[in-house]
């Protein structure tokens, strides 16, 4: 890639990674980017670096504009791999020597992930340092998302690098907001729901921190995806929204089948549901990746989920899902249960002890058919189907 100048000289200096499909188990069908910044001045900043494979681009970018030599400090906004693994080669080519910026956290978090003695220089929520005419405040974002996590503002150009945060997993050579389509806001979306929904809570603090100490961000730049520059106050409003509970007419039917019975169930309640007038849709886990399922939780009022029984369990790609709902943490939901069974049908109430434990309000009792459901099974099917979307609409 050809870095980018941002604002005056301050440079994308970042990567593409076309084709990464998974990123620690979350599918990322449009690639990711691991974004770097340079920033020039009477001294020479580098925020952040990227995942160590792509070392050798990051340092040929920085090289089309400066000797990597002539960096003076590097920031280090968070210690995941993707944006630390080409510290120790960046440290050993501009001098082990120069100063890191980084919080706390991020101190004792790096020098768990490497043996080398860097010249540590962790900073607080406030702090400031100049590079001449430009200076960095750094705003310490612990658990957003990780506990050694921080945003560093560059209060002249008015841009605030957010690490992860306000990021989307997405290559491409648009590097702006007002050169990229609406899509973007879909794997804005799905970064939140799959990376940030459990820290909702504090993100909704970190942004009324940000607005009340009156920083005026004429740019946002994540360390993925794009960069917010016509209007970051779009994604910035879309956190708020998305930190709160849905207001949406929404529901999603999550299901798993051995011999359709339990689609069949799911079809006939997605059914009695949109009779109510909400949105649903019933979505098969196997045919779908379970990140971009919780994409749909996130705006999803309620949350039915089917499950055949096998084995005395719950179908095994059922509680794979319910696992990874649960870590996320989302609030406010309205659950259901369903699933078909041969002859001893546990799966029902695995779930809904499950949904229980995530403190959905469940709309019990849920419905088990035995084999194949008929005429009646489905209607009542449906009948709980409407029940939900009485709930969702009520
Ligand atoms: Fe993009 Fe938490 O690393």
């Amino acid at each position: 890639m050809i870095p980018v100048e941002i604002s005056k000289n301050v440079y994308d200096v970042g990567v593409m990674d076309w084709n990464i499909r998974d990123f620690h188990g979350y599918s990322t069908h449009a690639g990711t980017t691991y974004n770097a910044f340079l920033v020039l001045d009477e001294k020479i900043a580098l925020i952040d670096t990227v995942k160590a494979p792509f070392c050798d681009q990051l340092l040929d970018n920085i090289s089309k504009i400066i000797d990597p030599k002539k960096i003076d400090m590097v920031i280090s906004n968070h210690t995941e791999m993707d944006h630390s693994g080409s510290l120790p080669r960046v440290m050993h080519r501009i001098g082990e020597d120069k100063p890191l910026y980084c919080s706390k956290m991020g101190a004792k978090n790096l020098a768990l992930h490497y043996p080398q003695k860097w010249n540590f220089h962790p900073v607080k929520s406030g702090q400031e340092v100049s590079l001449g005419a430009k200076t960095f405040t750094f705003l310490e974002t612990r658990m957003v998302h990780w506990p050694d996590s921080m945003f560093t503002y560059l209060k002249e150009d008015k841009i605030l690098f957010s690490s992860d945060g306000f990021g989307q997993h997405y290559a491409g050579f648009e590097k702006f907001d007002d050169l990229v389509s609406e899509d973007v806001m879909y794997q804005a979306k799905k970064y939140f729901a799959n990376i940030l929904m459990l820290y909702a809570p504090r993100i909704l603090k970190l942004i009324e921190q940000v607005q009340s100490l009156g920083l005026e961000i004429e740019m946002i730049c994540p360390d993925h995806g794009i960069i917010w520059r016509k209007n970051p106050g779009k994604i910035i409003d879309a956190y708020v929204k998305w930190s709160q509970p849905t207001t949406e007419k929404k529901a999603i039917v999550i299901y798993d089948t051995m011999w359709n019975s339990t689609k069949m169930m799911a079809e006939a309640i997605a059914d009695g549901i949109s009779s109510q007038g909400v949105a649903v849709v019933p979505i098969h886990i196997r045919s779908s990746h379970r990140s971009d399922i919780m994409t749909e939780v996130l705006d999803a009022k309620a949350i039915v989920v089917g499950s055949p029984t096998l084995n005395n369990q719950m179908f095994p790609t059922v509680a794979d899902f319910l696992t990874y709902m649960k870590g996320l943490k989302p609030t406010d939901k309205i659950g259901g249960m369903f699933g078909s069974y041969g002859w001893s049908g546990e799966s029902v109430k695995m779930v809904q002890a499950e949904l229980e434990a995530m403190k959905f309000d469940v709309i019990d009792p849920g419905i088990k058919i035995q084999y194949i459901p008929n005429k009646d099974g489905l209607s009542a099917s449906y009948d709980y189907g409407q029940k939900i979307g009485q709930a969702v609409t009520g």
